[in-house]
């Protein structure tokens, strides 16, 4: 068992033991290979703060704990009652995932604090990793006290200097702003995860972990380079009702030499509770595709009509395609009645009359698709909440095993709650665990925020939460860049339902067939910003375990790029970030039953980088099959060029990999 390092300025003598109060305290706790060390400080008025370094150097300086209620006074000056100290190295799985195994090692101590000068009583447990830290408060059931509102978590971040910092503006609904990359001394008001890089190199990310019954924290500036917790508001203003026993989120800091580091963290999954499913045979990775994109580039409606796309023959058509390409489901939306009446029943139940639900189902059946249904509640969470289980039945009954949520409302859901706030921390909640008692895995946009809560519930598969492909068929769209800040900022929390995989990068296929959303002829020049290859290496990248190969399905009949998505695995064993900057490039492999596949992106700068292939077993040949961009390709001027090359490799050899200006370059070995 690796050294932990407990030393106590006052008289402790074991590490659990009942402890003098109104003494000053300096605890520390190391991680396991001794990088990091997180020190508890009290000073003598009982204003407890917590300190953290890497080798000696300062992460983040001394930084408040604490909390406001209402009609209670704050929580802020402590004793220490007790600490508790454990060593901990378990080894888990998951059901799918980036990786299979999953390693927990990390030292713990339990602080018990008493309220100074009275009776409340609140534990602080800490965790120290080697990849970060994370800790969270517990209330314990005490006397005379049931129910808190929590009004303020003083819980503070105070990093010693100006770090250079990725982020996107606070909203307690929508999580589709621009990622912005300013000094820290910038940052206002974020959600989290917020990511920094020190003028050491440390890379840091700030988020939470586990985010149960709870309000969502978002980071506000409270003097340089200092963030504090702010919990999204129910509409009267309070943050957190609750009956005790409470135990907060995990406040995260995650701690990386690199990027790659940062990446490659299992931080936020080591610190959710374990699966609650007994039964996880129904929850399957898959590909899919669907109607969706034809109606965002405004060649579909949602609506009824001539240009309605979720039509019987055209759903037939798509089912076709996915059983013969290896994809594995088909989303219909817009399969509904009601879009535009919102709040009825139809909305969430009845097929629009084009569209013979029935029929659709049992060919996708008979084919071997997966149909993934889709409910759009426009933010009407009672509404949806009391049709949720006869909608969830009557999937169950036609076999449809996915659902599609989405929460379009960007002033927050109709009743004035926000996306991001207690309530709608449990509402997604409630339909997770409704859909896992009808075996139904989801795929939620506007969603929460992803603190990693699929590991307890692993039918919570990807959801949206940041600027997905959408937003390139009718706005300005999303750079090379962008999709290079994803892996070390929003994929933090988890699997993104980004959809990529668009061929037709300028929708020229399209022209003059294209509507806005009043139905007037599309002027917008619009399109993807990056090369076709790039959008293959993006499906690998873009970690979601239900990936959409979103392009329309005429775009993809007889395109040879095609066969690397008919191939790609969605379910690994294992994943690794080999070498990344953020912003710039990134290189990443992930395995499944001796299969690799691997990609990697740049920004808007060609650039070449090499890949050594010793992660292959030894003493045997593979195959790589490549696809990459053309010589002359390049994001603006020839997107779509691309070339399939086959090399036989073994783990001696090392791939070069020239990736045009916003390109990327996606790789499937296999065994020879
Ligand atoms: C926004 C979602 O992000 C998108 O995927 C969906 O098509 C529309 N809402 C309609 O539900
Ligand atoms: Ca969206």
């Amino acid at each position: 068992m690796k050294k932990i390092l407990v030393t106590l300025m006052i008289l402790l003598s074991t590490a659990c033991s009942p402890i003098a109060t109104n003494q000053t305290f300096n605890l520390s706790i190391n991680s396991p290979d001794n990088h990091s060390t997180v020190v508890l400080v009290q000073q003598n008025n009982g204003e407890t703060s917590y300190h953290v370094t890497r080798d000696e150097k300062t992460v983040v300086d001394a930084s408040q704990l604490g909390f406001t209620f209402k009609n209670m006074p704050p929580l802020d000056k402590f004793d220490i009652v007790k600490t508790q100290q454990k060593f901990t190295k378990t080894e888990w799985t998951s059901p799918w995932g980036q990786n299979k195994h999953h390693q927990d090692e990390h030292n713990e101590l339990l602080v018990e604090l008493k309220e100074k000068d009275g009776d409340r009583l609140v534990n602080l447990r800490l965790r120290v990793f080697n990849d970060g830290i994370g800790f969270r408060y517990e209330f314990p059931l005490q006397n005379n006290i049931t129910d808190v509102v929590i009004m303020d978590e003083k819980t503070t971040f105070v990093l010693p200097e100006d770090n250079d910092t990725w982020w996107i503006e606070a909203d307690y609904d929508s999580y589709e702003k621009p990622y912005q990359h300013t000094p820290l001394s910038q940052v206002k008001h974020a959600n989290t995860p917020l990511t920094m890089v020190a003028k050491n190199g440390l890379h840091i990310s700030l988020h939470e972990a586990a985010l149960t019954d709870y309000a969502s924290m978002t980071l506000v500036s409270t003097g340089p380079n200092s963030l504090k917790a702010k919990l999204v508001p129910w509409q009267d203003g309070s943050k957190v009702k609750a009956t005790l026993p409470l135990n907060t989120p995990w406040r995260t800091i995650q701690i990386s030499p690199d990027a790659a580091g940062l990446a490659n963290s299992d931080l936020i999954l080591n610190l959710n509770e374990p699966n609650k499913l007994a039964d996880t045979s129904w929850v399957k990775p898959m590909t899919y595709m669907g109607v969706w994109w034809e109606i965002h580039l405004g060649v579909g409606t949602w609506t009824t009509g001539e240009r309605h796309a979720a039509t019987t023959e055209r759903a037939m058509k798509y089912i076709d395609f996915a059983a013969d390409n290896n994809v594995g489901g088909v989303l219909f939306e817009g399969w509904n009645k009601g879009w535009g009446e919102w709040g009825k029943r139809e909305a969430y139940v009845v097929p629009a009359d084009d569209f013979d639900l029935q029929k659709v189902a049992d060919y996708a059946r008979q084919k071997g698709v997966n149909i993934i249904g889709h409910n759009e509640t426009e933010g009407r969470i009672e509404a949806y909440e009391s049709h949720v289980e006869e909608i969830f039945n009557i999937y169950s009954d036609l076999g449809i095993n996915t659902v599609k949520t989405g929460y379009v409302a960007e002033k927050g859901f109709i009743n004035g709650e926000h996306h991001q706030g207690q309530y709608g921390v449990r509402h997604y909640r409630k339909i997770v665990e409704l859909a896992a008692q009808h075996k139904i895995m989801i795929n939620a946009h506007e969603p929460i925020k992803d603190t990693g809560i699929r590991r307890t519930w692993p039918n919570m598969m990807t959801r949206e939460g940041a600027r997905g492909g959408e937003w390139n068929a009718w706005s300005e769209g999303n750079s090379a860049e962008y999709l290079l800040i994803l892996p070390f900022t929003r994929l933090l929390g988890g699997p993104m339902d980004y959809t990529p995989g668009i061929f037709d990068i300028d929708y020229s296929h399209f022209a003059g067939k294209r509507y806005n959303w009043h139905g007037e002829p599309q002027t917008g020049d619009y399109r993807v910003h990056t090369t076709l290859a790039r959008q293959l290496a993006d499906m690998v990248i873009l970690y979601s375990p239900l990936q959409m190969a979103s392009d329309v399905v005429e775009n993809y009949e007889g395109h040879p790029a095609f066969q690397f998505i008919r191939d790609l695995n969605v379910d690994f064993d294992s994943s690794f970030v080999v070498e990344a900057k953020i912003a710039e490039y990134i290189t990443v492999v992930r395995e499944a039953d001796d299969v690799w596949f691997i990609a990697s992106a740049t920004n808007n700068t060609a650039r070449t980088l090499n890949l050594a292939l010793d992660f292959l077993p030894e003493n045997s040949d593979f195959i790589a099959q490549i696809y990459r961009d053309a010589d002359d390709a390049h994001f603006q001027t020839n997107p779509e060029a691309y070339q399939i090359e086959t090399r036989v490799v073994t783990r001696k050899d090392t791939l070069t990999m020239a990736l045009a200006a916003g390109g990327g370059q996606a790789i499937r070995i296999i065994k020879k």
